[in-house]
């Protein structure tokens, strides 16, 4: 038997899941399950970088993105899925991190300079969202991950890390090898409102909507922004419902609606209709699956325990030879 390549990678606990979740990372996390031995977890320490003043649902947070997983199919047999706040190694790491990371490389960050402006009405002049980057450094090399799956916004922290380990290594010795970023290849798709699917811009399908907020939702989707009238042609290449039908309906059903639309013989609101209806359908596992679980508590609590026991073990290792390494 071949080892398995060990892949890690985390989520911000800042609200329920949506699609734009699903497709963008999760349903990837999903498929990598077979082929690598996969370490996911739960960043509580990450989404305090932001939003330390207001913490009140985080610990809500965190259990729903645990059921949120589970529904979609991660298999805590099969995967590690732990919670970054009870693994205190990983705030010992960033510690030692912090030592050896010059303020430059996180000053010179894209995603920090980028946040600042974007979250302005935050003050987010404090060090630990300027360490953002050695926390998840530290994340990540615990683990000795050979590979991290992420979106391209991620990248230059896949980088940052990068060069951390490769400081500390010639600093103390080779203890860390170098992660790569995975790219995965992720299907378009918006918000109902054609913007970047975000739950702070009220335009979001969740993985926990139910049948009707989905139809709701769906019969709301704003379409071709050109077509005004049903006798109107429609172009679904530039419809956002259309993307929904690539990924949810069968082929015969796109390809009668790239038709149809074109040649106005289908109208926006029966077109919703049957997408909705396709991806009800889609998503109906995925709702059985939350069903079991919401009503199983206790197993929810005992998944998050095992996961969390698991990847102790591992920090704990490293924690070791960090400390040997540092003479610590
Ligand atoms: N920064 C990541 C995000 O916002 C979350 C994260 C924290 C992470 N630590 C990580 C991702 C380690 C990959 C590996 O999406
Ligand atoms: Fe979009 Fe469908 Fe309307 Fe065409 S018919 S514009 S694909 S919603």
């Amino acid at each position: 038997m071949t080892v398995k390549k060990r892949i890690l990678s985390g989520m911000r606990p800042t609200g329920p899941l949506h699609l734009g979740n699903l497709h963008g990372a999760l349903a990837n996390w999903v498929n990598m399950q077979e082929q690598y031995d996969c370490f996911f977890f739960i960043a509580d320490w990450h989404a305090l970088t932001s939003d330390y003043e207001d913490t009140k649902h985080i610990s809500e947070y965190v259990r729903n993105m645990l059921i949120d997983w589970l529904s979609a199919g991660l298999l805590p047999d099969k995967s590690t899925l732990f919670i970054q706040s009870r693994i205190k190694e990983h705030a010992e790491l960033f510690l030692v991190l912090s030592m050896i990371t010059p303020v430059p490389w996180l000053e010179r960050n894209p995603t920090y300079k980028d946040q600042i402006v974007q979250l302005s009405n935050k003050d987010l002049s404090t060090i630990g969202f300027l360490g953002y980057p050695v926390l998840q450094a530290a994340d990540i090399i615990m683990y000795k991950a050979y590979g991290v799956p992420v979106g391209v916004d991620q990248v230059p922290h896949v980088e940052i890390t990068r060069e951390i380990a490769r400081r500390f290594n010639h600093f103390y010795g080779e203890v860390f090898p170098e992660p790569e970023s995975i790219l995965t290849q992720t299907p378009k798709i918006l918000g109902i409102d054609r913007r970047k699917m975000s739950k702070s811009y009220n335009n979001a399908i969740f993985l926990s909507d139910s049948p009707d907020e989905i139809a709701a939702k769906v019969a709301k989707m704003l379409t071709d922004p050109q077509r005004a009238r049903k006798s109107d042609p429609g172009d679904p290449d530039v419809c956002n419902v259309y993307e929904f039908h690539k990924l949810y309906s069968d082929n015969q059903t796109v390809e009668r609606i790239n038709r149809e639309c074109r040649t106005a013989e289908i109208g926006c609101v029966e077109c919703k209709q049957i997408m909705a209806r396709h991806l009800i359908n889609a998503l109906e596992p995925m709702r059985e699956k939350r069903a079991y679980y919401e009503t199983r508590p206790h197993l929810v609590d005992e998944i998050m325990v095992d996961g969390c026991e698991k990847a102790r073990k591992v920090a704990r290792q490293t924690m070791v030879e960090v400390k040997a390494a540092i003479n610590i």
